[in-house]
């Protein structure tokens, strides 16, 4: 198992390019299973995600070459409509998979996901809907059982909650299905925008997109024909390098950024101190002449992201004054807390909310990466510590961050990448 070593306190300097959004190319991938002729998408991220899942579609027959960043997928001869634990029990997004196999196949088999490290995570809200479109579902031997022997039918549905593969997964069914939908308190994040723009490009029509309300005329069935398409730039990645340059007082530029999709998170770095400045596609960020302390509550899009939460965190244990940080979506993503605990940061937990006294000198330890994005802040946290931090378990952090200390590297962090 491989572990990252850092010593700090780190300066850093330079250019960064931030990769395709993990979270936008899952679902977009799952929805080439809409498709019956080859799809290219690009900026996909190399990431072990993406990986797991065209590990899974090449079980369900998927042909596809994955090269520099290109996937060339034909799922035209799907011979195979069951997503098995071994695979579904290492990535939840693999549930992705659910609304477009049914859809196009009219019976799908999906290993229910069960918990993770950051919460319950049920997905009651997409079995739910997916019956109100027509489907018999039913839980046998911990699969998912789905059929829909007429296909699905458009239906008026109101999610209970805002889920983002929920959003999803309900949009890829509505696009085949029989009729008209109307879909109700939708995700708004920008994966969710992009996949619904795929598919109008596709020829599905869909009202309202951007907004909570979704009206989708759905295909009956008729597979879609996808052109060639490139995967918007990964938000939480790019959030995650503003706070790289935060924590440690330095000026960063990323390229290859969606600026507009980070204006919750641009206003908390104002918050702290931090300036940033933005020309098209790349933003620059100069360091805080002292980073003050800042709230958090995590919310949906256009709020500020829950998977930026931790990483904030690590950011607030070097602003001077009391910082706090509400988590509203996940009931146990604080499982960096005592990590970052570990490093010296005096963090105070009740219930949901995470008050944080700064600035503290951080000094190096062992830690280890409880999930993807704590991993992340525990890199950030062993930037600004002083002396070598280890960073263990970083198989999550493979899973999001394309070559995380590469890039880290590149920009002057003293990082390297060890076998245990
Ligand atoms: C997506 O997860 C992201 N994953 C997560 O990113 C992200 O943290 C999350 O949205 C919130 O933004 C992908 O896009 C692949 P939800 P998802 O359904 O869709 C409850 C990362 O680090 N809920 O929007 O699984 C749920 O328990 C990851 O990249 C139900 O109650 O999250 C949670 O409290 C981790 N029933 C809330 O809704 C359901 O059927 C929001 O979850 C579905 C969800």
């Amino acid at each position: 198992m491989d572990y990252l070593s850092i010593t700090g306190p780190s300066r850093l300097e330079g250019d960064i390019t931030i990769s395709g959004a993990k979270n936008a190319a899952l679902p977009l991938i799952a929805a080439t299973l809409l498709s019956d002729a080859p799809c290219e998408i690009d900026n996909i991220p190399d990431v072990a995600d993406i990986r797991t899942l065209m590990k899974l579609l090449g079980k369900l027959g998927s042909r596809f070459t994955f090269e520099d960043h290109t996937l060339v997928i034909d799922n035209e001869e799907i011979t195979n409509t069951t997503a098995t634990y071994d695979i579904v029990k290492t990535m939840r997004a693999s549930i992705l998979v659910l609304g477009p196999l049914l859809a196009r196949f009219g019976r799908c088999e999906v290993s229910l996901p069960g918990g993770c490290a950051i919460g319950q995570r049920p997905i009651d809200l997409h079995l739910k809907a997916l019956e109100q479109m027509g489907a018999v579902i039913d839980i046998k031997n911990g699969y998912v059982v789905a059929t829909a022997p007429e296909g699905l039918s458009g239906a008026r549905i109101i999610f209970d909650k805002v889920t983002v593969t929920g959003s999803e997964n309900i949009i890829m069914a509505a696009a085949l299905a029989r009729g008209k939908s109307e879909l109700i308190n939708v995700a708004k994040e920008p994966e969710v925008v992009q996949l619904c723009e795929v598919l109008q490009e596709a020829g599905v029509k869909i009202e309202g997109v951007g907004s909570d309300e979704l009206i989708i005329e759905g295909t009956d069935r008729t597979p879609l024909k996808f052109a060639p398409f490139s995967i918007i730039p990964d938000r939480i990645e790019a959030g995650t390098y503003l706070c790289a340059a935060a924590i440690t007082y330095s000026t960063l530029t990323l390229h290859q950024v969606r600026p507009d999709h980070l204006d919750a998170v641009m206003a908390k770095l104002h918050e702290a101190g931090c300036r940033i400045e933005e020309s098209g596609m790349s933003m620059t960020i100069y360091p805080a002449a002292r980073l003050r302390a800042f709230e958090i509550s995590t919310t949906e899009y256009p709020g500020f992201p829950t998977d930026l939460q931790a990483q904030f965190m690590a950011l607030a244990t070097q602003a001077e004054g009391v910082s706090i940080i509400e988590e509203r979506l996940f009931e146990n993503r604080f499982m960096h807390v005592s990590e970052l605990q570990r490093l010296g940061a005096s963090i105070h937990l009740k219930g949901h909310t995470a008050t944080l006294n700064g600035p503290i000198q951080l000094l190096g330890a062992d830690v280890m990466a409880t999930d993807l994005r704590a991993s992340s802040a525990l890199v950030l946290a062993g930037l600004a510590a002083s002396g070598v931090t280890n960073v263990h378990r970083i198989y999550h952090l493979d899973r999001g961050y394309e070559k995380l200390h590469e890039k880290l590297h590149s920009i002057g962090a003293k990082i390297e990448r060890l076998k245990e």
